[in-house]
């Protein structure tokens, strides 16, 4: 206990400096309890407001996927490149060193297998489980248009008010089904509906034509999917045109994972997002670092 005899007298009270009130780096975010902002601080770097989210949840329904065949030997290296690692809490507990101290994005929604419906999903995992392994959010995919878009939805909307009573922000995964269009109007409806139903921030794929028209109608901050593997200069471009058209950053996986060198990759996507490098330069980067091996 502090003594109660004999203190210094309290005496600097900076009677000139107004009480500094900040907004919060994060679109859309102001609103939300310290708690919040803070595990949006763990996945946000607060110098940029951008994000280079590693995202390895790809098992939950394909498998052993190319690149994730061995998380331990093909992943944990990459980890400290990574600003947030997106996984699944099967992959958090057997194989991601409880010293990795970022922002774990976890997904919480799963169900149905590559050989099924893959709109099917339920919630995947307890909030009280999800404290356990301290996650900075939770992940869920939202099929709109999709056969059980109305169960996904639910899914989101659950998560989301569990996740307000303990301070955990929900991401809203935007999935685009077999036989729907990868257009800005669908981006728009998809992202829009995830934020309003109170998705803290949303992930959604790049579209070549007006994808500003995407984040600017969406109240949250969006991240892009990478998909699937491209050349790096396409995948560098795609992050680039994202960012500069309003993304808060990329949830990057196979383009990371299954290149010919994943750490150069991850390093030359950080450039783009955190310090807006023009593709070729980024090119130049990957390569560089690459041949250094
Ligand atoms: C898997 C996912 C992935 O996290 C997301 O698609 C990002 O990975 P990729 O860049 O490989 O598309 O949601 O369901």
């Amino acid at each position: 206990m502090a003594d109660l005899d004999g203190n210094k007298e309290a005496s600097k009270y900076h009677l000139d400096t107004p009480a500094t009130s900040e907004a919060f780096m994060m679109k859309g975010s102001n609103a939300l309890d310290w708690g919040m902002k803070n595990r949006m601080s763990n996945i946000f770097n607060p110098e940029t407001g951008r994000t280079v989210m590693l995202a390895v949840d790809h098992g939950y329904f394909m498998g052993p996927t190319t690149g994730l065949e061995r998380i331990d030997v093909t992943i944990v290296p990459l980890l400290k490149y990574a600003d947030t690692l997106m996984c699944t809490r099967g992959i958090l507990r057997s194989t991601v060193p409880p010293t990795f101290t970022k922002g774990i994005v976890m997904r919480a929604s799963g169900g149905p297998s590559i050989l099924s419906e893959l709109s099917n999903e339920n919630i995947a995992v307890s909030m009280e489980d999800a404290i356990r392994m301290n996650v900075s959010a939770m992940a869920v995919q939202v099929y709109v248009g999709g056969k059980f878009e109305t169960q996904s939805i639910h899914n989101l909307t659950r998560l989301v008010d569990m996740g307000n009573r303990y301070g955990i922000p929900v991401l809203g995964v935007t999935a685009v089904g077999r036989d729907m269009a990868r257009d800005a109007k669908y981006m728009r409806l998809a992202s829009r509906i995830c934020a309003e139903l109170g998705a803290s921030y949303i992930k959604t794929y790049y579209v070549e034509k007006d994808f500003e028209t995407v984040t600017a109608s969406c109240p949250v901050p969006i991240v892009i999917a990478g998909g699937k593997k491209l050349p790096e200069l396409d995948a560098l471009t795609m992050a680039h045109n994202a960012i500069q058209q309003g993304a808060s950053g990329v949830d990057m996986g196979r383009n990371i994972f299954q290149s010919d060198a994943p750490a150069a990759m991850i390093q030359a996507v950080r450039a783009v997002v955190h310090q807006d490098m023009k593709p070729k330069d980024a090119l130049d980067l990957y390569e560089t670092l690459k041949n250094e091996g």
